[in-house]
């Protein structure tokens, strides 16, 4: 990660190499658990090396879908726990966007800003401390232009308060002026402000076109964030995962716990609050039961939570780095058990089958742009 800015955006400062703290390797359920921080993989054909499992940072500052409409200390102070968490649990790598806890989307906070906040405190306690940051890019219709991308990106380094970042992304495809904003991505590693670029929400024909592209500048496209999880397999079935296996392209998975209905913490009689209330119904609930059931037994074979077994379900896709989203410390906490440990090529078809009998919900309309 490049290191902080103290006041200016914009000079240029070395690189921190002293890896993560790390969290000692256990014995779980007779499974030999590995750390996080030692199961680190490459993201694409880029040389940015990153945890199994990223952690989202979308609720951080937002007050148009999680947090109940409402920002306060108490959130605030969740929300730092989490990240403190996570760097003590060996997980490194985080994930927010311009648009996450920003006026944009009539939020509280930027998510941005909070991000950089956090790490900045960390840094002073714990100077080695290497955090790897992904942000993204809005591509709203009124931005054209791969200047668009260079000037976004430096207004996401100000707020981060960092030189660079390591994974920049466009959030989601243009309606008009995708080559230009291919271009952007480019030029930002030229430029040296980020070291690895991706795409979200990119269907298999724009993948393989900004793929193709980038290729030309001799740019590894590192990287598709789209949704998916045991429950919304999309990516399977629309081309888009085989395409990034075929391209060496690392799929990341967002919601990838159907923001926590997967969790096993929801039941018919206890839905989400806010919006995800209306996607996550009584009805759906209660369709969703025996694949919850299931997920709990299995888990408790290898003395695993539902929310272990989800991720680590993912994990087995290979190619794939969850990044699920943490409130507070306990979550991040959980997430850190999802690595180091496998569930049998029985179990993850066995959980498959049975997802495959629950309609999914409907997903974010961009991924069809
Ligand atoms: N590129 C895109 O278009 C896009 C779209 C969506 C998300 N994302 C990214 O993906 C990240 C994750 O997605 P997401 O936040 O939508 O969904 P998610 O990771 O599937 O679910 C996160 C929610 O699940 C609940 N949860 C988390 N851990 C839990 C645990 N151990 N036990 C019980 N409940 C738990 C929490 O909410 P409660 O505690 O309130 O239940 C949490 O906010 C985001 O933060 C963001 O970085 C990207």
């Amino acid at each position: 990660m490049a290191l902080h800015f103290s006041s200016a955006c914009f000079s240029n400062f070395g690189r921190s190499t002293v890896p993560a703290v790390r969290a000692a390797a256990s014995d779980q359920g007779g499974v030999a658990v590995k750390t996080a921080e030692e199961e680190k993989v490459k993201l694409g054909g880029s040389e940015l090396k990153v945890t199994k499992l990223g952690i989202g940072a979308w609720s951080w500052g937002d007050t148009s879908y999680w947090n109940n409409f409402d920002w306060d200390d108490r959130k605030l102070k969740a929300a730092k726990n989490a990240f403190d968490t996570s760097i003590d649990c060996g997980l490194t790598f985080f994930d927010t966007a311009e648009v996450y806890g920003s006026r944009m989307s009539l939020g509280a906070i930027s998510s941005e800003t909070l991000l950089g906040r956090f790490i900045k405190e960390r840094k002073e306690r714990n100077p080695d401390v290497d955090v790897a940051v992904a942000t993204k890019y809005a591509a709203l219709p009124w931005r054209l232009g791969r200047k668009s991308v260079i000037s976004a990106l430096k207004d996401s380094l100000c707020r981060l308060e960092l030189s660079s970042v390591d994974l920049y992304q466009l959030h989601w495809p243009g309606i008009w002026g995708n080559e230009g904003y291919i271009d952007g991505l480019a030029d930002a590693v030229e430029q040296g402000l980020v070291k690895a670029v991706g795409v979200s929400n990119y269907s298999e024909k724009r993948l393989r076109d900004a793929y193709d592209q980038l290729k030309k500048r001799g740019i590894p496209l590192a990287s598709n964030q789209v949704n998916y999880s045991l429950i919304y397999r999309l990516p399977e079935e629309n081309g888009v995962k085989s395409a990034c296996d075929e391209l060496g392209i690392t799929l990341i998975a967002y919601s990838p716990l159907a923001q926590g209905a997967l969790t096993g913490k929801y039941t018919p009689n206890n839905t989400p609050s806010g919006p995800r209330g209306s996607i996550y119904t009584p009805k759906f609930m209660t369709k969703l039961q025996p694949l919850i059931n299931r997920i709990k037994d299995i888990g408790e074979g290898y003395g695993k939570s539902p929310t272990q077994v989800v991720l680590n379900w993912l994990i087995a896709q290979e190619n794939v780095v969850p990044i699920p989203g943490a409130r507070n410390a306990e979550q991040a906490k959980e997430f850190a058990g999802a690595v180091g440990w496998k569930l049998s090529n029985e179990e993850v078809e066995e959980l498959r089958s049975m997802a495959s009998e629950i309609k999914p919900v409907i997903g974010f309309p961009v991924e069809k742009l």
